[in-house]
């Protein structure tokens, strides 16, 4: 498949929007210096905090998991059997919990995780969301593939 571009400067801060790359969504999320400390927050929580099972180019390194902070870039697979999970930013909803930092959900089988895509323990996902290959052309211009 083709590299696909896109211009995120039209996403607001804490917004998702889904680009489709090999048949697959890839979800691109602007995220907030809130959603960052809460990912870092969840350090000793998941599963794989420095994604060392996960699929993602060699480039993408440490708890963020992004080229820019303010910018996550995952497919939008769920790890156990292929579910697109839901994106749920907010912070402690009624329906996941006081513990809830902020994440995707897979309604499917109930895998959580965090806004870096990160499983958390103990969930029918074996491993964290995969980080497609990508880049910045320029400030505003991503390219996956
Ligand atoms: Fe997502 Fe099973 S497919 S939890």
């Amino acid at each position: 498949g083709a590299p696909v571009t896109v211009n995120v400067s039209k996403l607001e801060p804490g917004q998702q929007m889904t680009v489709e790359w090999r048949g697959k969504p890839v979800w691109v999320i602007r995220r907030t210096d809130e959603m960052n400390e809460n990912i870092l927050e969840l350090n000793d929580v998941v599963k794989d905090p420095l994604s060392k099972e996960a699929d993602q180019p060699a480039y993408i390194d440490g708890e963020l998991r992004a080229i820019r902070d303010d910018y996550a870039v995952v497919v939008g697979i769920c790890t156990h059997l292929g579910c697109s999970p839901q994106f749920r930013p907010e912070v402690a909803p009624a329906d996941l919990g006081e513990d809830w930092l902020g994440g995707f959900y897979c309604a499917c089988h109930g895998s959580k995780y965090d806004l870096a895509g990160r499983v958390y323990p103990n969930q029918p996902a074996p491993s964290n969301l995969q980080v497609p290959p990508y880049r910045y052309d320029d400030e505003n211009t991503l390219t996956v593939g």
